[in-house]
């Protein structure tokens, strides 16, 4: 069998070849399919970029409005999955009804799990796509109380979006314009990651030809740690749980270095000089709060704990800097998304990526089931007792 190395958590080994997404973590560069992240950012919208990772350029117009109008088409979710997620409890965390409700799409649409039928993984792109915002405004609207609001298919991906979470108030007038804006923007900048861990887990679970909503499903329930995607909500509930305590900044930094907390936000396993997104979202964030009529306190203090951690050689030893989780809760927060739908409108953003790298390794050809070895460390053999 050969020499196994032990690599945990994967730092040095590449699991794949892939095409869809570049990352220099040295010289702070993303790029989707050849395109720098600051560009998509300013230039182009969430679609694009959608129909950009998943068929690798980016659409014509007349691909953009058809991918557009599949995705209000397709918005809908038929009425016993409707009454399974009224079912479901209300109390129960977002992510982790978001991760089962997508997992049954396979058992509501069994005409879209063959995945040796190019049509067919078609038609789950589209519904998966069409139908997350759907679902994941149907369980907002539940835990909230609400009855919820069907998808307007006049509006586009976004704003229906916004309109099926918060009913027509949020996607109206100047402030919705511009939450429109900023939300489009925080989702292309979730769009794809290469192989974080929850992509690195939609292609595990697809490397056994798995079906694509199983396999995004699996997505979903990694994104939901707080080491990873879960880490926007950890963010917002660190700085509320230091402006609540009233405990001074370098007080919770030492408790950071004694390791009895972690600086949520804060490394990146790749980045490690700086993450372009958390630039682009920092100024977004300052776009959205100075828009307020008083100043934001949690934003106050994100901005004071960032300039604290980054003064301190711990931090910077470590080269452990803000990413995209630092500053996304408080946008978050501004818009008016309660701390436990942080991961679900990131889970949102990083669809399109999760899609791409599942198809791109169902094309394949020399793609293998995962099956990672290990250094076994139990008893040696021993004997069953009383039968020595
Ligand atoms: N606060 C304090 N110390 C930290 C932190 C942190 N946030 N992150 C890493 N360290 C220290 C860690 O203790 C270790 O120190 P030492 O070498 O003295 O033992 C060193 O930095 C290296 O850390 P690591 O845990 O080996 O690094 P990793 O690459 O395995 O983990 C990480 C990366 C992102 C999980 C980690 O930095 C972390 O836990 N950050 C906080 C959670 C977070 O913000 N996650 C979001 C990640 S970005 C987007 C996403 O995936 O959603």
């Amino acid at each position: 069998t050969g020499k196994v190395a032990l690599d945990p958590g994967f730092v040095n080994t590449a699991s794949c070849s892939s095409a869809i997404t570049y990352i220099d973590g040295d010289a702070g560069i993303l790029r989707y399919r050849g395109y720098p992240i600051q560009e998509l950012a300013t230039g182009s919208s969430f679609i694009e970029v959608c129909h950009l990772l998943i068929y690798g350029e980016l659409p014509g117009p007349g691909e953009l409005k058809e991918l557009a109008d599949k995705l209000r088409q397709n918005a809908g979710i038929p009425d016993e999955m409707r009454t399974m997620l009224d079912a479901l409890p209300r109390e129960g965390h977002p992510m982790t009804l978001l991760g089962s409700a997508v997992n049954l799409l396979a058992a509501y649409y069994p005409d879209s799990v063959d995945l040796s039928d190019p049509d067919q993984v078609e038609l789950a792109t589209i519904r998966l796509l069409a139908k997350l915002p759907t679902i994941a405004a149907h369980i907002y609207r539940n835990s909230i109380g609400e009855q919820p609001v069907d998808p307007d298919p006049s509006l586009g991906y976004v704003e229906n979006f916004l309109h099926m979470t918060f009913g027509k108030e949020k996607g109206e007038g100047e402030l919705g314009s511009l939450f429109v804006k900023a939300m489009d923007l925080l989702l292309i900048l979730h769009a794809d990651h290469e192989q974080n861990c929850s992509t690195a887990t939609v292609r595990v679970v697809g490397s056994s030809e798995a079906d694509i909503y199983g396999s995004v499903s699996g997505g979903i329930h990694a994104l939901f740690g707080p080491l990873h995607g879960g880490a926007n909500q950890a963010v917002l509930e660190m700085l509320e749980e230091i402006r609540s305590s009233g405990t001074d900044l370098d007080t919770f930094l030492e408790r950071v270095k004694a390791r009895e907390t972690r600086l949520m936000g804060f490394g990146h396993r790749v980045y490690k000089n700086f993450d372009p997104r958390s630039k682009e979202i920092k100024g977004l964030a300052s776009q959205i709060l100075d828009n307020q009529e008083r100043p934001d306190e949690l934003f106050e203090l994100a901005l004071q704990l960032e300039a604290k951690a980054l003064a301190d050689p711990y931090f910077t030893e470590r080269k452990l800097y803000p990413n995209v989780d630092f500053y996304t809760g408080v946008i978050y927060r501004a818009m008016g998304f309660p701390t436990t739908m942080f991961t679900v409108l990131f889970a949102i953003g990083r669809l399109p990526g999760w899609i791409a790298h599942w198809r791109e390794q169902a094309a394949d050809q020399t793609s293998r089931i995962a099956r990672p070895r290990q250094l076994y460390t139990g008893p040696g053999q021993r004997s069953y007792p009383g039968r020595a």
